[in-house]
């Protein structure tokens, strides 16, 4: 605040060097600014925000032997911050999201960043007020759990395990299984093993992981531990593009050829599917018998600008705008994107029959919506059935609220999505402020 104030008290003290037009316009901030500090807007703007610590990047311990690296052969790594009261025995696992690399080449560039080595990782702060956020106003249920970030550099959804060679004849790792046994299991040593409640969460590319792993992660308690499963924005769907390819398919085709993507294919999919079936959230939610919740928009910017309307298919750029934000899309667009939502409602359907499960599939133009505060729980955050994500999740994860399972309407009938901000492709990079 007192900065904010210095930089715009400075163009006062010289008046005469600016146009009469600034000194009004600053005279009519500064107004509005000592309104909305006074009045009814005050706790919204002036809140101060919590105070996030830098959380270190632990790099996991053995990595080489183990063989748990990331594509350049670094050690892989991950951010524990320690919980506190009620949440000392309470653990959030996070898995970071990023997408998939699918060629040699792009393996071989992803080393270039956190994508695909450590050398890159710095300390983070749990920032956002989301799901990983401190404050109890904005994370009531998850606010003084133990939370780890698990740092995402196999390009794999942690599922591969094989090597390749890089055009230069360097080493490839492929190690994304082994990373995430290595690092469940530290975590264990630290802690984890004694978890009377224990969330496992991830976003986008992080959330396909988590699918993937779910029962996995749940086998590893004993059975009166509350284990559950929370997906952000992982439900990708096997949709055809507006040029009739099935991109994200033959993308998903070519990670699980490259990176040897098996062991972690439901055993009962692979016995009547291909492989890369069995890696959409459609079939694997078909296996998953842990309770999970599923956090979609069903208009995914991700997969709009990806999977329906890649570059690829549409090259006249008639497109461009409607991607960016979804106000720009004429009737026949939406009509187009409403496509995508009936396929995402058709594939969860299979979620009614189970019980304890719960979803949020709002209409909103947007991706990850669980590591903001904008999105995960505020006075402008998306509503269904006037519930806040933070509070549908927190009611079905307590048992406050028993299966509650959300679909809303089509576009453009919800108006709580109307304060989101215009979508960026996000992984968690976005809300997470990195050092
Ligand atoms: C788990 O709890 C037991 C009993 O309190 C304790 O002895 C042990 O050190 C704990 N394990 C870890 C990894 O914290
Ligand atoms: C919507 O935009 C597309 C692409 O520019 C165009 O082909 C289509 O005719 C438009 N539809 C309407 C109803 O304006
Ligand atoms: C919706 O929830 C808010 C706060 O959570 C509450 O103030 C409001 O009365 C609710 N509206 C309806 C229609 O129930």
């Amino acid at each position: 605040m007192a900065a904010a104030t210095e930089q715009l008290l400075l163009p006062q003290e010289q008046p005469r060097r600016r146009p009469p037009v600034w000194g009004l316009t600053v005279a009519a901030l500064l107004l509005v600014l000592l309104l909305a500090a006074t009045g009814p807007l005050r706790p919204r703007l002036f809140r101060a925000p919590p105070p996030a610590e830098r959380v270190a990047l632990t790099l996991l311990s053995g990595a080489k032997e183990k063989g748990a690296v990331c594509v350049d052969g670094t050690p892989p790594g991950y951010h524990l911050q320690r919980g506190s009261g009620d949440g000392a025995d309470r653990w959030l696992v996070h898995l970071e999201g990023g997408g998939w690399c699918s060629t040699v080449k792009e393996c071989s560039d992803s080393r270039l960043s956190t994508k695909g080595s450590s050398n890159f990782m710095k300390p983070i702060r749990f920032m956002g007020n989301g799901i990983l956020g401190g404050d109890q106003l904005q994370n009531p249920d998850f606010y003084n759990w133990n939370k780890v970030y698990v740092r995402y550099c196999d390009g794999a959804s942690f599922s591969g395990d094989a090597e390749a060679q890089a055009q230069d004849g360097t080493t490839l790792y492929f190690r994304g299984l082994r990373i995430y046994e290595a690092v469940i299991d530290e975590l264990m040593e630290k802690g984890l093993t004694n978890a009377t409640q224990a969330l496992f969460t991830g976003c986008s590319a992080g959330a396909l992981s988590m699918m993937l792993h779910c029962d996995d992660f749940r086998a590893r308690f004993p059975q009166e531990v509350s284990v559950k499963c929370f997906a952000d924005a992982g439900f990708f769907l096997d949709e055809k593009d507006i040029s009739g390819k099935r991109s994200l398919w033959s993308l998903y085709g070519r990670v699980i050829h490259l990176q040897n993507v098996r062991k972690v294919l439901p055993k009962d999919c692979l016995a009547n599917k291909e492989p890369t079936e069995c890696f959409f959230p459609a079939e694997l939610i078909k296996s998953i018998r842990t309770p999970m919740f599923i956090l979609n928009p069903s208009y995914d910017s991700w997969q709009i600008r990806n999977v329906l309307v890649p570059d690829s298919s549409a090259p006249d750029k008639s497109w461009l705008s409607c991607k960016e934000n979804i106000r720009n899309c004429n009737s026949t667009q939406v009509e187009v994107l409403d496509g995508l939502r009936n396929k995402m409602v058709n594939d969860l359907k299979v979620v009614e029959d189970k019980e304890d499960w719960g979803m949020f599939i709002d209409s909103c133009f947007t991706h990850c919506q669980s590591l903001s505060g904008v999105s995960w729980h505020s006075p402008t955050s998306p509503r269904l059935e006037n519930k806040t994500i933070a509070e549908a999740v927190g009611d079905w994860h307590s048992g406050r609220s028993q299966g509650a399972k959300e679909i809303d309407c089509k576009y453009q009938c919800n108006p709580t999505c109307n304060s989101l901000p215009p979508p960026r492709d996000v992984t968690a990079f976005d809300h997470v402020e990195i050092y």
